[in-house]
């Protein structure tokens, strides 16, 4: 009922109680009680003024699997099976299951909320409706696990390709961030299902905040503190083509021929990074660029060292 409500305010103009009771089929009770879990649970305002009804403080963008597909390229456009759902623990876990169960290449499912939304590293991922973009995709490859090196940084440099396209001057952080002025913009959580032998099947879950809440102080960035108002579906597009793109040849390639161009969108290319490894455990250096299977070059007191994707963080040292 929550998800219908708000649906019905999402022109954030003033509707009246009674009259969504009606459209709904519902009583005035339920639509209280449905403003209420948007507040509390949701976390998105809505005002309720006597006699005028209830009104959004901003309109909401739905995610739109027929808006999604009129901004695929339409050359590759049938390489996408696009699902989209209100709720879900975590389009990832989803997919996970699905990909197990012959789920098909190239699926992509969208979230407008998700409850148990996963990060990297075992971090949790929350978003509010309408601020974040959070997608996965079920992606089939011809190699193995062991020639997958390389694939989160290859993502992140097809995410970055779309968006500095559209505008927003992102960055990339080793191995998979977008950065845009310095904060995290995005984050890139890649599984893999199936054995190390056979050819791979790939879960690409990415969130990337759109709209930054209003008048907060955020930690993280959003597309909107750049100035670019994009729609989430137009976004969603533009980034399955970028990604249509990179996949096919990565398949093809592996991480090598985009080293150079991940290498330039580098946010911390020759600047002093720690490398952690846990909480008590941490390497210094310098930063030097890639190599062809995706692993971190860094200058350190004992000499050049390579870190491989895995379970390391990376920050810049100020
Ligand atoms: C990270 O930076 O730690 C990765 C974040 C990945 C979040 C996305 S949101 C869509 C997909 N579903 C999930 O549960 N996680 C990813």
């Amino acid at each position: 009922m929550a998800f219908a409500v708000l649906r019905a305010l999402s022109d954030g103009k003033f509707h009246s109680g009674e009259k969504i009771a009606q459209t709904l089929g519902c009583s005035r009770t339920s639509i209280w009680q449905a403003v209420h879990v948007i507040e509390n649970d949701f976390a998105i305002q809505v005002f309720s003024v006597r006699g005028q009804g209830y009104r959004l403080a901003a309109p909401l963008d739905w995610l739109d699997v027929a808006t999604i597909r009129s901004g695929l390229d339409t050359a590759t456009a049938d390489v996408w099976t696009v699902a989209v759902a209100d709720e879900i623990d975590s389009t990832n876990t989803r997919l996970m299951t699905l990909a197990a169960n012959g789920g098909p290449h190239g699926l992509v499912l969208a979230a407008e909320r998700q409850s148990a939304g996963r990060g990297r590293l075992g971090r949790r991922w929350q978003a509010r409706i309408g601020d974040c973009l959070m997608f996965s995709i079920l992606w089939r490859f011809d190699r193995g696990m062991a020639e997958l090196a390389g694939l989160s940084l290859a993502v992140g440099l097809a995410l970055a390709r779309a968006l500095r396209k559209l505008g927003a001057p992102v960055e990339l952080k080793w191995p998979n961030d977008l950065l845009l002025q310095g904060r995290k913009l995005a984050g890139i959580l890649i599984e893999l299902s199936g054995d190390a032998l056979g050819p791979a099947a790939v879960v690409i879950g990415i969130g990337l905040n759109v709209v930054a809440p209003a008048d907060v102080d955020q930690p993280v960035a959003a597309l909107t503190d750049c100035g670019l108002e994009v729609s989430r579906n137009e976004l969603l597009a533009a980034l399955l083509n970028a990604l249509q793109q990179v996949l096919t040849t990565f398949n093809r390639t592996g991480f090598a021929p985009f080293a150079d161009e991940w290498m330039q969108l580098s946010a911390h290319q020759d600047e002093p990074v720690r490398l952690s490894f846990g909480p008590d455990e941490s390497i210094d250096g310098m930063a030097r660029g890639v190599a062809e299977n995706g692993a971190l070059l860094v200058d350190t007191p004992a000499g050049r060292q390579v870190f491989h994707v895995g379970e390391v963080s990376l920050r810049r040292l100020a």
